[in-house]
């Protein structure tokens, strides 16, 4: 292909990028806009392979390889896994950038190529690209570990921390110095190995400090890392390409992430200095004990609830998604709109377990668009709401976040259904949602409880309908 082709496949592939993101905001587009991004993957792989004129069998080798893991990842992971597979997605773009750093650095060629302040600039960018992909793939595997289970979600806090990350910091700015002196004369390999090893210990320190409740807020971040990752890589390698798909992904991670800090009322200097969501907060340790008794239906008191209901709000949560339970829940509402019964679904910006988790759930059932709404545009409709049923969900509606400041979501926004006529909740048992916290809705007058998996309870609710 030519060098005139190659280009404009480039522009061609950046512009379908930037169609797949303004998809995506939308849930209507978001399908097509995911199109637009595979289109524009297969454009790119395509232009940047009739570019490379080295070994191709190794080329198609490893292209086979990642696509067929890919794949298989793709097929076999749950929904509900989807965070967990991002967060090791990320980690191989920072892998990839720490490797292509370190090849950079040692390609015999480099410093025929460069010289001068070219050589400077090019050094900075190979220490930036190891630097930044070193962070987000101690990070990603960090947070893989605590999305998983496999790592507990209390954040680890050591004495002086905000010192030794500045400590780190500063090192890190003198040992770029030094790597950049020592390269002009062909060395510099010590000071580029230290920083790396600093950068990966940052990662993980930077993650273990942030507790289970601002996890979404760090997968978000660790996107917009492993973009900025990709972005150095572009310009180490010199694509064009790279940089910008790099910075789009860093950029809109950057804003997605600062979304879900306002989504859940924190700071994002104080999610990344860490310690926030502790379960150790004194509303955290709050027993079921404390509370009083939950008073729970059966499947048949809650249809008939239902039935002569005016307005019911649906706000579905994680154990939707675990449970599966979103046809059901798209059958119960065709049956309760059909009798004139205005049914509305409240989305919290952090249900679920990764951003959308909802949204796409409930598009997957075929439950309308029109009847889905966002938490800031339903919230103040609670008081004239006369069932709200919340399905497997936790957090989001757990009133402690705006009565106790110990709380370890205090501050949190949540969907505030317990002012309305009733509530009930759909759940297995007592146990707390992701942020380890006991729920006082529960135990409100005006709540009641379905105890048992959120699929089978309404399957019999539908069947008394
Ligand atoms: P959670 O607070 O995690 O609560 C989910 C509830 O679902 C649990 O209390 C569980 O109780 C119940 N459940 C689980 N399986 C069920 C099943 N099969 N049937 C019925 N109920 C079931 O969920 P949420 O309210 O959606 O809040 C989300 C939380 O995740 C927030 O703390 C948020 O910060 C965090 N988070 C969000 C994201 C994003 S981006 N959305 C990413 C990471 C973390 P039982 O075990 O008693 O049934």
């Amino acid at each position: 292909m030519s060098e005139g082709i190659i280009t404009a496949s480039y522009v061609g592939a950046t512009i379908l990028f930037i169609l797949a993101l303004g998809g995506l905001s939308n849930q209507e587009t978001a399908r097509r806009g995911n199109l637009y991004g595979m289109i524009g993957m297969a454009v790119a792989l395509i232009a940047t392979i009739s570019g490379v004129t080295g070994n191709m069998g190794i080329l198609i080798g490893g292209l086979v390889l990642g696509g067929a893991i890919g794949l298989i990842l793709a097929k076999r992971v749950q929904m509900t896994e989807m965070p967990e597979l991002v967060a090791m997605l990320h980690s191989l773009v920072g892998l990839a950038a720490v490797l292509v750093g370190f090849a950079n650095f040692m390609d015999p060629e480099r410093l025929s190529h460069y010289s001068g302040i070219e050589l400077t600039i090019h050094d900075v960018e190979t220490y930036l690209g190891i630097l930044i992909g070193a962070i987000t793939l101690s990070g990603s595997v960090i947070a893989f570990g605590k999305l998983s289970g496999k790592i507990g979600g209390n954040p680890m806090l050591l004495p002086a921390r905000h010192f030794l990350n500045l400590g780190l910091l500063i090192a890190s700015i003198w040992l770029c110095a030094e790597f950049v002196e020592q390269s002009a004369a062909g060395g510099g390999s010590m000071p580029l190995l230290i920083m790396t090893g600093i950068a990966l210990l940052f990662g993980i320190h930077m993650v273990m400090a942030i507790g289970g409740a601002d996890m979404p807020v760090v997968v978000s971040m660790l996107n917009s890392y492993s973009g900025w990752a990709a972005s150095a890589t572009g310009f180490m390698l010199n694509n064009d390409l790279l940089i910008v798909t790099g910075a789009l992904v860093g950029s809109s991670g950057a804003i997605l992430s600062y979304i879900m800090c306002r989504a859940m009322n924190r700071k994002f200097i104080s999610v990344i200095a860490g310690g926030f969501g502790t379960t150790s907060g004194g509303g955290g340790g709050a027993s079921v004990e404390d509370q009083g008794e939950v008073i729970a239906l059966q499947a048949p008191e809650v249809a008939a609830l239902l039935k002569e209901s005016k307005e019911v709000m649906i706000i579905p949560g994680y154990g939707m998604a675990v449970a599966q339970a979103q046809h059901i829940v798209n059958e119960i509402t065709k049956t309760l709109r059909a009798k004139k019964i205005n049914v509305r679904f409240g989305i919290h910006p952090v249900a679920g377990r990764m951003p959308g988790h909802m949204n796409v759930l409930l598009a997957e059932a075929k439950v309308p668009y029109d009847i889905v709404f966002e938490m800031d545009e339903i919230n103040d409709d609670f008081p004239k709401v006369d069932v709200s049923i919340v399905i497997g969900a936790n957090d989001i509606v757990n009133p402690s976040a705006q009565t106790d400041p110990d709380s370890p979501i205090a501050g949190m926004p949540v969907m505030e259904c317990w002012l309305g006529e009733t509530t009930i909740v759909l759940k297995r048992g007592m146990a707390t949602g992701y942020a380890g916290v006991q729920n006082p809705l529960f135990f409100k007058e005006n709540t009641r409880m379905l105890f048992g998996d959120a699929k089978k309870s309404l399957d019999e609710v539908f069947k008394n309908l």
